[in-house]
């Protein structure tokens, strides 16, 4: 049996006896009991409580607005609705840079308050103090390199990272020192695939990719955009599961259709 299929609780050690087995890990974002419970029972290795709620759940246009108060609320209704995969929570824009010690108690605030297993924080060199920090009290950290969405108006753009040399050698170094620091895995965002897959031979924890390519250890991707939840996003790297815009669409105006016509409820969907 596979490492995954054995484990009753998956944990940071089991995604890392993944790696070494070849075995990919699967990791999908979740911000609500409901669909953390689908993606659990389903099987997934682990689950993201994303900044990415800030875009599909709040309606804003970045994750920069996202408050730690929200990603804990979203954390706690994702414990709820899982048993067995491994729960990782952003900490959000403004909870962790530039202060260690800030970012020592955000990430306390997110484990103590919603039962997290892990934290997930964007950035390489200029965060390791943080991460540190973070680390000495026993808290998870899982790095995040390449397209990172929290530095958008540094960017300016969401299109491809470390395209020139220049930054796609500071992104392997920033991996190294994640690494280093005591990291337990990194995601890798947008950046091109050659990179991710050399990325991923210069460390020995699990890379975990979103628009990397495939010789990565892992997959992430935002659960409203596989499911086609979400319909105007379509990057390349995005294989739509389902498109449930239009079928919610669909379903909604037949209900409309049916309550306006008085089809809806007929007399089997009344009580006597
Ligand atoms: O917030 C998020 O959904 C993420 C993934 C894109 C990795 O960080």
């Amino acid at each position: 049996m596979s490492i995954a299929g054995k484990a009753m609780k998956i944990t940071t050690n089991t995604l890392q006896e993944m790696k070494n087995a070849g075995e990919k890990i699967t990791m999908l974002t979740a911000y609500d009991f409901s669909m953390a419970r689908i993606l659990d029972a389903a099987g997934i290795d682990a689950i993201l409580v994303g900044d990415s709620a800030s875009n599909v759940m709040a309606g804003n246009d970045t994750t920069v607005p996202i408050t730690l108060d929200q990603m804990i609320y979203h954390a706690q209704c994702v414990v709820k609705g899982v048993n067995r995969a491994l729960i990782v929570c952003d900490m959000p824009f403004g909870s962790y840079q530039g202060d260690s010690r800030r970012a020592l108690n955000s990430a306390i605030r997110i484990m103590k308050e919603s039962g997290s297993h892990a934290v997930k924080l964007e950035g390489g060199a200029e965060v390791v103090e943080s991460i540190e920090r973070i680390l000495t009290a026993g808290i998870p950290v899982m790095g995040h390199l390449g397209l990172t969405p929290q530095s958008i108006y540094k960017f300016g753009t969401y299109s491809v990272r470390a395209r020139e040399e220049e930054e796609a050698t500071k992104l392997i170094e920033d991996a190294k020192l994640l690494e280093a620091a005591g990291c337990f895995a990194i995601v890798l965002e947008k950046i091109p695939a050659d990179l991710a897959t050399k990325v991923t031979a210069a460390v020995n924890i699990p890379t975990i990719g979103i628009g990397a390519g495939s010789d990565v250890d892992g997959q992430v991707l935002v659960i409203h955009d596989l499911i086609g939840l979400t319909h105007e996003f379509n990057p390349r790297f995005l294989r739509r599961y389902l498109n449930l815009y239009d079928e919610m669409t669909k379903a909604v105006e037949e209900y409309i259709t049916d309550v306006r016509s008085q089809d809806f409820p007929n007399d089997e969907e009344r009580y006597s």
